[in-house]
């Protein structure tokens, strides 16, 4: 068991940040992932923590012993690399029992051991077999279970799915996390794949331009996104966006996209009177209702394309110049040019300041 504080971290390639200045408090046990899109710097953090490369800035602790000038054999993490690499010349059984081995291991607990971690893995029966005579998800089992075999401290995972196809991806999310429980050993997992994340984390950390936008649960992350790039990273279809400004008339104030006018209550208005006057107001394609009449308080809105999907449709709408995406649950008949009817959900609201497109509400 083991606590991570990664301080400040920074390391450069050349003019490249690839990491500035992350900050990340990681408890015992924790399933954490570092989430972001490609080139924003999750491997090199993994491999800071690792040992594999060495700060330009800032340190590393384990259970708060300063591990930064430790080589990689000393701070007991195991990793699995993006493409996982098997010994292609051994068969399973000597690739999982491979670290037990340099370690000197005695052969009767080696034995033991894989056994173990292969039945946990369920591969047992593969353990004569070459890697070539794998499947992926098989080989990526084998790659885990090397990982596994020697209780480290720490899991370092690096998108270890990816290279599985979409239904045993998503079998294999849930047996890693059911494992990593089982095992309780402190993970950081990467994954560029944001339902991955929301689906396996106790607490993501979404990177972009390796510096960290925000770190939390992952209902902390969905419902209360800190800025506009979180809040777009995270649900497909995206979140959509529309810039506003500030109005007010007497009393009352309303947000005013140009094509339709939203108003505030009181309270909400308060908040944005003092943050300025320009905003971009953020709802997600599930939390728009659609009506097919008018009703009061509603925006106009003209079919665009329409995207069934079974259990439920994708309607692409035009709010004048606007594209809005709307998820609705279940089948819904509507055609192109049609007149449609919308509803915000005002508890699902999101409101970020423009400039700096931090959330203001
Ligand atoms: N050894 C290196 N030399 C030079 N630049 C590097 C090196 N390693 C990484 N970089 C650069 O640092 C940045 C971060 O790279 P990194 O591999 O950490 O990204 P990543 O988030 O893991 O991306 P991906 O999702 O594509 O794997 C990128 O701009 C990359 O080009
Ligand atoms: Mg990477």
């Amino acid at each position: 068991m083991t606590k991570i504080f990664l301080d400040k971290l920074v390391k450069r390639f050349g003019k490249v940040i690839a990491v500035n200045r992350i900050t990340l408090n990681i408890t015992d046990g924790e399933f954490f992932i570092l989430l972001g899109p490609s080139g924003c710097g999750k491997t090199t953090t993994l491999r800071l923590v690792a040992g594999l490369e060495y700060p330009d800035e800032g340190r590393i602790y384990f259970d708060g012993q300063d591990v930064t000038d430790l080589p990689p054999k000393d701070r007991d993490v195991a990793m699995v690399f993006q493409n996982y690499a098997l010994y292609p010349h051994m068969s399973v059984f000597d690739n999982i029992a491979f670290p037990l081995k340099i370690r000197k291991v005695p052969k009767q607990e080696i034995r033991k051991k894989v056994k173990e971690v292969a039945e946990l893995l369920q591969i047992s029966e593969l353990l004569d077999r070459k890697p070539r005579q794998l499947s992926g998800g098989q080989q990526q089992r084998v790659a885990l279970a090397r990982a596994i075999v020697r209780e480290p401290r720490v899991f370092l995972l690096d998108e270890p799915l990816s290279n599985l196809d979409a239904k045993l991806r998503v079998y294999m999310r849930a047996e890693l996390k059911a494992l990593q429980k089982r095992l309780g050993v402190t993970t950081i997992y990467v994954t560029h794949d944001q339902v991955e994340a929301m689906t396996m984390a106790d607490r993501i950390a979404v990177i972009n331009q390796g510096v960290v936008q925000q770190i939390g649960t992952p209902s902390e992350i969905y419902h209360k996104p800190a800025n506009t790039f979180v809040a777009g990273f995270i649900g497909s279809p995206p979140m959509n966006f529309i810039k506003c400004s500030l109005v007010t008339e007497g009393e009352r104030a309303f947000l005013d996209a140009g094509e339709f006018k939203y108003e505030l209550d009181k309270e909400w208005g308060d908040i944005l009177r003092d943050k300025g006057t320009e905003f971009i107001l953020g709802v997600r394609p599930e939390h728009i209702k659609v009506y097919l009449k008018e009703k009061p308080g509603t925006i106009p809105a003209e079919v665009y394309v329409v995207e069934p999907l079974g259990g439920e449709t994708i309607l692409n709408l035009m709010i004048g110049s606007y594209l809005i995406k709307v998820r609705y649950t279940g089948e819904l008949n509507v055609s192109p040019k049609q007149k449609v009817y919308l509803e915000f959900m005002k508890e699902h609201l999101h409101i970020f300041e423009a400039k700096s497109t931090l959330r203001a509400i």
